[in-house]
């Protein structure tokens, strides 16, 4: 979990590696360690899900509308990079094979606080400009 400050008009870019037996991993953002403004959970088998990246938010304990959509450019064993760019109005979500899915800022803060990365991943480079 890490405190920061992402707002609008940055970027936030994550390079990582999923273990060689990912089931699954995570990356979240949000104004609190409880809610979720942006939950992207690439699902190499998980929860019935396989090859499937699920976006969500949470907001008061509760899961919110999931969105699938998209492609899936995640691989064991190899480097993945996620890139997120913060309009305001949504969150427009990259991958390595340059497939991009726009997420709306539901929550609908200028501003998240909290960024954490869950699950069988190893983080290799985090950044926000
Ligand atoms: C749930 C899962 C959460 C999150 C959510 C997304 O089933 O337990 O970790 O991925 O789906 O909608």
């Amino acid at each position: 979990m890490l405190k920061t400050t992402f707002g609008i008009g940055q970027t936030l870019t994550i390079t990582g590696i999923p273990t060689l037996k990912a089931t699954h991993f995570a990356v979240n953002i949000g104004p609190d360690e409880d809610d979720v403004a942006l939950h992207v959970n690439p699902r190499f088998d998980y929860y019935g899900d396989q090859k499937q990246v699920v976006f969500n938010s949470c907001q008061g304990g509760s899961w919110e509308e999931e969105i699938r959509e998209g492609e899936f450019p995640f691989f064991h064993g190899t480097e993945f990079k996620i890139v997120i760019k913060f309009t305001g109005k949504d969150f427009v979500v990259s991958f390595s094979d340059g497939s991009n899915v726009v997420f709306p800022n539901r929550i609908g803060l200028q501003q998240y606080s909290v960024i954490s990365v869950d699950g069988d991943c190893s983080i290799t480079s985090f950044a926000i400009v």
